[in-house]
C-alpha cells in the first residue's frame, strides 16, 4: 500500500516509516524537513496522488492550548481536505489516552483534532496512546533551563514509540474502524521518576524539578486519567528495559 506518513520524522513517525517499509509498503513522508509544510498545505494534492490512507502523527511543542487548537486543526483539516480531494480510503489518527478529560493546552489542541477527523467524510480511526518512553527524552530536551529539567506530576502507563509504531502499521493495513481500544503499556510510570532514570542513565546531573499543574487538568494528570482502563493492546517493553537497550 502506499502510505502517507505527516510528521513522518518525528518520534513515532520515523520508526513507522521504517516499519512500513519492513512490511513492504510504500511510505511518503510529509513533514517540513522533506518538503511539505501542512500548515500551508502547499504541494499537498501531489504528495497525496494515489496514497491509500494517511497516518497523521504530526506534532507541535506548544502547551497553549489556542496555538495547539491552530496548528492541529490547519494541518488535520489540510489533510483531510487534501486526502478527500485524492480518494484517500482511510484517516488514521494518533491521539492520546485521556485528553477529553484533562484540560491541559495541548490536549485540548488533541480534542479539537479529533472532532475533525470524526467529522470528516474520509473514513477515519482514531487510537489513542499514552506517553511514549522517549516522551522522557522530549520533556529534557524541551523543558531545561539553568541545569534543571521540569517535569509534570502525571501517572502515564507509557510504551515505546516502536510499539506505538507497530500497532499504527496494523490500524492502516485494516479498515477504517472509528474510534479503536486504547493501547498502553506494561505498567503505570510516574513522569518525575522516568525523567530521573533517564538523566541517571545518560550520567547527567541535572536536576529534576516537579511541576504541580494547577486545577483540573492536573488533578486528573496525578489522578490516573492518562493511564487506560481496558487497553486492547499492552506493550511489552518496560520503560527500564527501553532504557537498557539505549546503551
Ligand atoms: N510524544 C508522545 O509521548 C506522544 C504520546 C501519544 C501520542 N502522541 C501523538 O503522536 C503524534 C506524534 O508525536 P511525536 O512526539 O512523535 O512528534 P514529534 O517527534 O514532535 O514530531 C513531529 C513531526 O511533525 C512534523 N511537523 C511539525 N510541524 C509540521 C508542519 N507545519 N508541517 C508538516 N510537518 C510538521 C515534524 O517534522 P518537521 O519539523 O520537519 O516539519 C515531525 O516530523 C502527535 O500527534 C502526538 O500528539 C505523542
Amino acid at each position: 500500500m502506499k502510505i502517507a506518513v505527516a510528521g513522518g520524522t518525528g518520534v513515532v513517525g520515523a520508526v513507522t516509516v521504517t516499519r512500513l517499509k519492513m512490511a513492504g509498503h510504500e511510505p511518503v513522508v510529509l513533514s517540513r524537513g522533506t518538503g511539505t509544510d501542512l500548515v500551508s498545505g502547499t504541494g499537498l494534492a501531489e504528495k497525496l496522488d494515489g496514497v491509500d490512507a494517511i497516518i497523521d502523527v504530526t506534532s507541535t511543542a506548544t502547551t497553549s492550548a489556542r496555538a495547539a487548537t491552530d496548528f492541529f486543526t490547519t494541518t488535520t483539516g489540510n489533510l483531510l481536505s487534501a486526502g478527500a480531494a485524492a480518494g484517500v480510503r482511510h484517516h488514521l489518527l494518533l491521539s492520546i489516552v485521556g485528553i477529553d478529560v484533562t484540560p491541559f493546552g495541548y490536549y485540548i489542541g488533541k480534542v479539537a483534532q479529533e472532532q475533525l477527523v470524526s467529522g470528516s467524510s474520509v473514513p477515519w480511526t482514531i487510537v489513542r496512546a499514552p506517553q511514549f518512553h522517549e516522551f522522557a527524552e522530549q520533556l529534557v530536551s524541551r523543558g531545561s533551563f539553568a541545569g534543571m529539567t521540569v517535569v509534570p506530576g502525571m501517572l502515564s502507563a507509557p510504551m515505546s514509540a516502536r510499539e506505538v509504531a507497530a500497532v499504527l502499521v496494523d490500524l492502516a493495513e485494516g479498515p477504517p474502524q472509528g474510534y479503536a481500544a486504547e493501547i498502553g503499556g506494561p505498567q503505570p510510570e510516574k513522569m518525575t521518576s522516568m525523567v530521573r532514570r533517564l538523566l541517571r542513565h545518560q550520567g547527567s546531573r541535572r536536576l529534576v524539578l516537579p511541576l504541580r499543574v494547577p486545577g483540573k487538568a492536573g488533578a486528573a494528570m496525578r489522578g490516573g486519567a492518562l493511564v487506560p482502563k481496558d487497553p486492547g493492546v499492552v506493550g511489552f517493553q518496560t520503560f527500564d528495559a527501553w532504557l537498557e537497550e539505549k546503551s
